[in-house]
């Protein structure tokens, strides 16, 4: 099964090609937009000892010169002293401004060479090649790239689209538990802020998605990458509508940062984000209350965490405030007014972010 999800962006438009066994049409895929050309494969230590040669040998039979790169995996390779590194190996690969880059691996990998195609020779083309579930659905698809400095994550970045995203939900199979199931939290997401028959979906079939079924991975992830399509085309730079992907995140970055990122991956981290979202949604939108016990239950099927660590409020809540998008120093929240239908912007009394937070503790 074969799925294609079209990113139209004018002159910025690509296709995202999806399906599983698809990583063998790279070189082809990448035929169809680019010449042949010079490309580095961006890897970690993970995802290269896997996928890398395979890659290489795929783009080499389409006419295409490849070099490769890998960094150590963890996201501490995603930072400036790094991407130096990468620029040194593309200038001694020879890299010119028609050569590509393709980011091999998750949402670190990405990122990153994402970043180093965005500034070399003032942006060159970029393929993304996601190999975790949420790079797949989320990471891969819109254009942000970044780096982390000492200060905070994503400090440093860019908006650069891919000329091509290939997923193939078969490299999935290699992925541990945890990393799998904190993309799902990403997939229940689109669901809940714009598409209740995906929410659907996932509810009614845990257990193949859980079993990793390639085919309804295959579906799955093409519904969510239309959903991140049609928000990004609406509002490409984040100046509106795109801060609804943000949905989990404001409770879910806070958290993680009072964690010091240890001990939490990021769509764990969302999970119990949303959950917090659901039920301030509640409180402030009038959710009706079965529907954020649907979120957390969809959630907790999926083996996500949606109960918050034992923090002080007062500690996360000062997180909270320092989140770079918090705009003119007020937190806004995105919530939702029913499943699909998500708002942005809405400014939450102190007294009931302290209850809510509360109320999450007790649900442990
Ligand atoms: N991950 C959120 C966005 O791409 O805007």
């Amino acid at each position: 099964m074969r799925r294609q999800v079209h990113v139209n962006l004018g002159e910025r438009s690509y296709t995202i090609h999806i399906g599983a066994g698809i990583l063998d049409e790279l070189g082809d895929r990448c035929r169809d937009v680019l010449q042949p050309c010079r490309v580095l494969v961006v890897s970690d230590s993970n995802v290269g000892p896997l996928y890398a040669q395979r890659t290489a040998r795929c783009l080499e039979a389409a006419g295409f010169t490849v070099a490769q790169a890998e960094v150590p995996a963890g996201e501490q390779s995603k930072s400036l002293p790094v991407v130096s590194d990468l620029y040194s190996r593309a200038v001694s690969v020879g890299l010119d401004r028609d050569s590509a880059v393709a980011a091999l691996g998750g949402g670190m990998v990405g990122d990153l060479a994402g970043f180093l195609a965005a500034t070399f020779l003032r942006g060159i083309n970029l393929v993304q090649v996601p190999t975790s579930l949420l790079a797949m659905v989320d990471s891969s698809v819109g254009g942000k790239t970044a780096v982390n400095l000492p200060q905070g994550k994503n400090l440093v970045g860019s908006f650069h689209q891919p000329r091509l995203v290939v997923t193939d939900p078969a490299t999935l199979r290699s992925l541990p538990e945890r990393e799998y199931a904190a993309g799902l939290a990403e997939v229940v997401k689109y669901g809940v802020i714009r598409s209740p028959g995906l929410l659907a979906e996932v509810e009614g079939r845990i257990e193949e998605l859980l079993a990793r079924d390639e085919c309804l991975l295959t579906e799955v992830i093409a519904a969510c990458c239309a959903v991140k399509a049609q928000v990004v085309e609406a509002d490409e730079r984040e100046a509106g509508l795109r801060e609804i992907l943000n949905f989990g995140h404001t409770l879910g970055h806070a958290v993680e940062k009072v964690c010091a990122y240890r001990g939490m991956l990021h769509g764990e981290a969302v999970s119990v984000g949303m959950v917090f979202a659901a039920l301030l949604s509640v409180e402030v939108l009038g959710l009706p209350e079965r529907e954020a016990v649907r979120i957390r239950n969809v959630l907790s099927s999926l083996g996500l965490p949606v109960c918050p660590p034992e923090l002080r409020w007062a500690e996360v809540r000062g997180a909270v405030g320092v989140d770079k998008k918090g705009r003119g120093g007020e937190v806004r929240w995105v919530l939702i007014r029913a499943v699909g239908q998500a708002e942005r912007g809405c400014v939450v009394e102190e007294s009931v972010l302290e209850r809510t937070w509360v109320r999450l503790l007790g649900q442990a």
